[in-house]
């Protein structure tokens, strides 16, 4: 059983070239995937993906999320995934997103409704879970963080493989980001990563800040207890990844270097950037985003790896 799993997000896929791959509204016939994907040649599992992404694309803001019915092999897999990830979790994770998960406390026997997770997340921060077909361009899919909306996936990755995914699934979005959005300081941190996604106007912008984003609130380590624990979803919903982020190169906190240094989506990260203390890296990441705007961008350029510190 192949159990890589790289922490694969829409804004990482959109640059990539991928792109919403339903077809038409109402097409079940045939959802398109790349070769090397583990449903690829299965059509029960393609037509499940065209369904699942019909209610997706139904769905409009402020409207009632509408349900969508799982089958018995989908519950299955999420159940499978949801108990590993939480032992990993006790040993890997760090007590922020613990303290999330558990005021989250999503469901272990089945795939949760958006339109549960959406209640109890926007309870506890006021963050709302939308659903969305497939992938979103990588300027609404960070800007709609700044109206504190997380724009989410539904469908579940291939039963063949369930501990790998090749592109952010439910299980990402909602173990790995949902629950961290259950906790208000990640919560305020999210919206201020999209307002500064907001700021930068130009690619390279963009760019710059989608990397920072990645080497943190995806694949973010830190110090606790004398421990390196992580604070990023793609390492979070990975239940590979999760064991070896500890024999990473594990650089200082440096936003120069992350904000600049290119990363495969493909396998697991070999460089990852610690923080020093939680309180630090919420300090230091939300001055960055606080900050962030054209001029910023050009400043860090300008002064290469030797960025001011924030
Ligand atoms: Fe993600």
């Amino acid at each position: 059983m192949n159990i890589c799993v790289p922490g694969i997000t829409i804004e990482a896929m959109l640059r990539s070239g991928a792109s919403d791959r339903t077809g038409t509204e109402g097409d079940t016939a045939a959802f398109e995937l790349p070769d090397d994907h583990p449903g690829v040649s299965d059509r029960a599992y393609r037509a499940r993906r065209s369904a699942i992404a019909a209610v997706g694309r139904a769905h409009r803001r402020g409207q009632p999320i509408a349900d969508v019915e799982y089958t018995s092999e989908e519950d299955e897999v999420w159940r499978i995934v949801a108990h590993e990830l939480a032992r990993k979790h006790e040993r890997f994770a760090c007590r922020a997103y613990r303290d999330g998960a558990a005021a989250v406390t999503l469901p272990t026997e089945r795939v949760p409704q958006l339109r549960e997770v959406d209640a109890r997340v926007h309870g506890l921060t006021g963050f709302h879970i939308e659903p969305v077909p497939g992938l979103v361009p990588t300027r609404e899919f960070y800007g709609s963080l700044a109206d504190r909306v997380f724009r989410s996936t539904q469908y579940v990755r291939h039963h063949s493989v369930p501990f790998y995914t090749p592109e952010p699934d439910i299980i990402h979005e909602i173990i790995g980001h949902a629950n961290m959005l259950g906790n208000p300081v990640f919560a305020d941190l999210y919206e201020a990563a999209g307002n500064a996604s907001r700021r930068a106007e130009s690619d390279a912008a963009l760019d710059f800040f989608s990397k920072v984003f990645w080497f943190t609130l995806e694949f973010g380590v830190l110090w606790e207890d004398g421990e390196l624990r992580t604070y990023g979803a793609g390492l979070l919903s990975s239940y590979g990844e999760i064991e070896e982020f500890r024999n990473a190169e594990v650089r200082p906190w440096d936003l120069a270097r992350m904000g600049t240094l290119e990363y495969d989506i493909t396998r697991y990260q070999p460089v990852l950037f610690a923080a020093e203390s939680f309180d630090r890296m919420v300090d230091d990441l939300g001055a960055f985003f606080d900050g962030y705007d054209e001029e910023d961008h050009e400043r860090r350029l300008a002064t290469g790896g030797g960025a001011p510190a924030v």
